[in-house]
């Protein structure tokens, strides 16, 4: 079912239930929400309690009543089910709903998230609900989208997920035997007779057999998707046909979102980065990888479901957003592809953990504070780009991000302990590509590769089944492969690859890595430029962290090592494979270098971005397309006013002036047609 809007999304988590018996501030509310643009806000996301507050006995009619005055005031529900954090009667009547931690002890009532995935009688409890709540309401028309929970996360330990892992187990291996090969138990003397013996790690027990911790993460992935299926057949046995959604969040490591994705129709995500805490379009680039990530996720439109109108509460510093900061955030969810910028919360709490979370209306109540005049603007201007709702983000570039392959690398003892620096080494090479106006997807080894130009290989440790093929074919095909070190290293279980690495990638990139070197934090080696080198490139760099020493059988090196006893070592190569090139990058490079490479091999590859030349600093630039239309994204992320290169051909504006000079944290948009 595919969710489609004709408007931009504003609005956010909104929870009446907390003043009930204040009628005035619900007039209110729908007073200021209407002022602010608002046009959707999402209900119900905790609020178990107040629809059930005894077993069997169920209250919807408040909630019916606030989603229908919403609707007459043209505001659209996002309906959410309670399964985010259970009532008191539930925990204390069955205690099997209550999570058991990885020392095998079962927490106390309180927080939320602090449930089994498995329990019959919570999975029971939540269906009832949710039919309940979708034959009630899940086919009002105010009612656009379902909210399954809120933020799924963590794991559970109990007697019955044990269960449930090691049949998932057993339909994974077949025998124990099947098992123990592809977990290497014979080392340590780690084998198991059978499949009621395994238990899910834990630092009381079996910690290093890393097949073992792959698996529990891939089988609590795969708990929580088997968990949302659950919550989303009871919605559609209450009659409710609506789309829906789950909020995830950043880069989440405990759950593969690509798994989770799949239940989806539409992917939102729950955004609040640290402002402040680095130069603007650092975070810029961080915030708008992870929205590029979700966006790749089914390859589709998404959208911001929270944001923090003004300061956390929960970050070590509550830093407040200066003036035009949350205007930047909202429109940067829109650039890159998201149909809808929201927020937690529409009003704050009067008491309990988050009475000092920012809010589009706080504890004053009223519409003449600096906050609510930044979200007014961001309704405004929403609504001037509205044509940008259902056009998408195409992209020419794919990085791959595969949550199995990173779960391994990281759990692998191997080559740095003190840190692999994975996550900014893809910000480097996302940086240099932004740099030179392309969009950029973020995909998994099971996605399809065909389409883009480049594809990235960045530490991508295992290559599962099939992969190194479906790269092979991709090069063959004309398309440009970069792989960095530790690349290709292990299997589908973490079982280390014999007679060679990059496995099944060797001849396409024409060398062999023959010895990794982990760098101590103050250690550096240098990249040296080749004399002639194809590519022009004639600087210095210097690198860290983790050097790959290969040995060439085909490629040719365009930079070297400048240090230590692999001096003169190949640092940079490139081999032709058939239409195609492969680019081998041996080591972590300075963010300089990604962006010199990047530029340097773009140009000889004749791939061009967005606009012609390099973006200015500061300035990011990103397209969205229909079959009819071209729109140009800019905003500035930077200290200073800033030219806009325009692309080539006539434009028309949609929002701000190309002509003048671009101030800090300001939009333009342009439309192009074909
Ligand atoms: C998350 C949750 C919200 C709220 C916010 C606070 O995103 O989904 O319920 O707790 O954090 O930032
Ligand atoms: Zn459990």
């Amino acid at each position: 079912m595919d969710f489609t809007t004709t408007k931009l999304l504003h609005g956010g988590d909104y929870n009446p239930e907390q003043w009930l018996d204040r009628p005035d501030i619900l007039e209110k509310d729908v007073s200021m929400l209407t002022e602010a643009g608002c046009n959707v806000v999402s209900l119900g996301i905790f609020s178990w309690s107040t629809l059930e507050p005894e077993e069997g006995v169920f209250h919807f009619e408040w909630l019916e009543k606030i989603i229908q005055n919403l609707y007459e005031h043209g505001i659209s529900t996002i309906l959410a089910t309670p399964s985010g954090a259970r009532p008191k009667w539930l925990a204390d009547k069955y205690p099997e709903v209550l999570r058991v931690d990885e020392s095998r002890h079962r927490n106390l009532f309180g927080g939320r998230h602090n449930h089994c995935y498995t329990s019959p009688v919570y999975r029971e409890k939540v269906a009832l609900i949710n039919r309940k709540l979708s034959e009630r309401l899940g086919s009002h028309p105010g009612v656009i989208l379902w909210h399954i929970s809120n933020e799924y996360g963590g794991e559970c330990h109990c007697p019955l997920c044990q269960k449930a892992f090691r049949e998932w187990l057993k339909e994974r291996y077949g025998t124990i035997e099947q098992l123990n090969k592809s977990w290497s138990t014979t080392f340590w003397s780690h084998t198991y007779q059978s499949f009621d013996q395994i238990e899910s790690p834990s630092t009381r027990g079996e910690l290093e057999l890393h097949a073992l911790n792959l698996d529990w993460k891939r089988f609590v992935t795969y708990q929580t998707a088997d968990f949302i299926r659950h919550e989303i057949q009871a919605v559609r046995a209450g009659g409710s046909t609506r789309p829906v959604t789950a909020n995830l969040m950043y880069y989440y490591d405990p759950l593969d979102y690509f798994k989770l994705a799949k239940e989806l129709d539409i992917v939102t995500w729950d955004t609040y980065p640290s402002w402040g805490k680095k130069a603007m379009i650092e975070t810029a680039y961080d915030n708008g990888m992870c929205h590029d990530l979700m966006r790749s996720l089914k390859r589709k439109p998404f959208f911001q479901m929270e944001s923090c109108p003004s300061a956390t509460n929960w970050q070590g510093v509550s830093k407040l957003k200066k003036p035009g900061v949350l205007f930047a955030q909202s429109m940067q969810a829109i650039a890159h592809g998201g149909e809808g910028a929201l927020y937690f919360q529409i009003r704050q709490s009067q008491g309990a953990s988050e009475k000092f979370h920012g809010a589009v209306i706080d504890h004053y109540g009223e519409n003449d504070t600096r906050v609510f005049r930044e979200v007014c603007r961001v309704g405004e201007t929403l609504k001037a780009i509205s044509e940008l709702a259902g056009s998408e983000v195409k992209s020419q570039v794919a990085m791959i991000y595969d949550w199995d392959s990173r779960w391994a690398m990281e759990d692998s003892k191997g080559p740095r302990n003190d840190g692999l620096h994975h996550q900014e080494m893809l910000l480097k090479y996302y940086r240099a590509f932004r740099k030179q106006g392309m969009n950029v997807d973020l995909i998994d080894m099971d996605c399809s590769i065909e389409g883009y130009q480049v594809l990235v290989l960045p530490m991508t440790y295992m290559f599962k089944q099939g992969f190194a093929e479906k790269v092979r074919a991709f090069v063959e095909q004309g398309g440009v492969l970069i792989t960095t070190y530790w690349s290709g290293i292990a299997d589908d279980t973490d079982r280390c690859y014999l007679g060679g690495t990059p496995h099944g990638l060797m001849d396409v990139l024409g060398l062999r890595s023959t010895e990794i070197d982990g760098l101590f934090d103050w250690e550096e080696n240098q990249f040296m430029p080749v004399d002639g080198n194809e590519l022009g490139l004639f600087r210095e760099y210097t690198c860290k962290y983790l050097c790959d020493l290969v040995r060439l059988d085909g490629a040719q090196a365009l930079m070297t090592y400048g240090s230590d006893f692999y001096q003169g070592y190949p640092a940079l190569t490139v081999n032709r494979y058939g239409k195609g090139s492969a680019w081998y990058v041996a080591a972590d490079a300075e963010q300089v270098f990604q962006e010199d490479f990047i530029a340097k091999l773009l140009e000889h590859e004749e791939i061009c971005g967005a606009v012609p030349g390099e973006i200015p600093e500061g300035l990011e630039v990103t397209t969205r397309e229909t079959e009819d239309v071209r729109y140009y994204i800019y905003q500035n992320f930077g200290t200073g006013r800033v030219m806009l290169p325009l692309p080539e051909g006539e434009t028309e504006t949609v929002f701000g002036d190309p002509k003048q000079e671009l101030e800090p944290y300001g939009l333009v948009v342009l439309r192009q047609r074909r």
